[in-house]
């Protein structure tokens, strides 16, 4: 089965004070758009067209992996974002307390990590086990392939904020760490 374009869960002028409806154009419009296409052009007529998603990111290599990881990392990336401000769930704020100590101190080295991943990438909040860590993978690195479960990530590629902020990558991380899907987050947790 075709990999589908995943919907983008609000209007691309939703977002207007963090990213604007240009930047959302072309990133979802345009670059997610690619990472479909491109997928299954490689998977038509492969095995690999009766796969899951994730299941092709398990075991692809090379343009498949890379594509496809894309995929899942640009819907992973959207469904963290809210339009509005939302609160922490108690469940989330727990285990963001015992693995981290604070929220605040999470978000300290969530956007630390992200500001430091050189290059091209994404920056992650992962679970194993019952503790969440900060993960930074390049290119199209996903997080699934190393057995940990994602709750949240943020895309550092500079497709994703150049537009709305040029070079000023710390200060796209602060507005984003302002717009996380908190509810989403604890919906990945269980
Ligand atoms: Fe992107």
């Amino acid at each position: 089965m075709a990999v589908q374009m995943p919907a983008l869960p609000y209007a691309q002028d939703a977002l207007e004070g963090f990213l604007s409806a240009s930047t959302l154009s072309f990133h979802y419009g345009k670059h997610l758009k690619n990472y479909v296409d491109t997928t299954n052009k490689l998977i038509a007529g492969t095995a690999d067209e009766s796969k899951s998603l994730t299941d092709i990111i398990k075991t692809a290599k090379g343009p498949l992996f890379n594509n496809a990881a894309q995929v899942f990392n640009h819907q992973f990336y959207f469904e963290s974002i809210s339009p509005k401000s939302t609160s922490v769930p108690p469940e989330v704020l727990a285990i963001i307390e015992h693995s981290f100590g604070s929220l605040d101190e999470f978000l300290s080295k969530f956007k630390a990590a992200a500001a430091g991943n050189f290059g091209s990438g994404w920056t992650w909040l992962v679970k194993k086990g019952g503790t969440l860590s900060i993960v930074s993978t390049s290119n199209a690195g996903c997080p699934i392939t190393d057995g940990f479960t994602p709750l949240l990530t943020v895309d550092v590629w500079e497709h994703a904020y150049y537009l709305d902020y040029q070079n000023r990558r710390a200060d796209y991380l602060a507005k984003f760490c302002e717009h996380i899907d908190w509810a989403k987050v604890a919906e990945r947790l269980v």
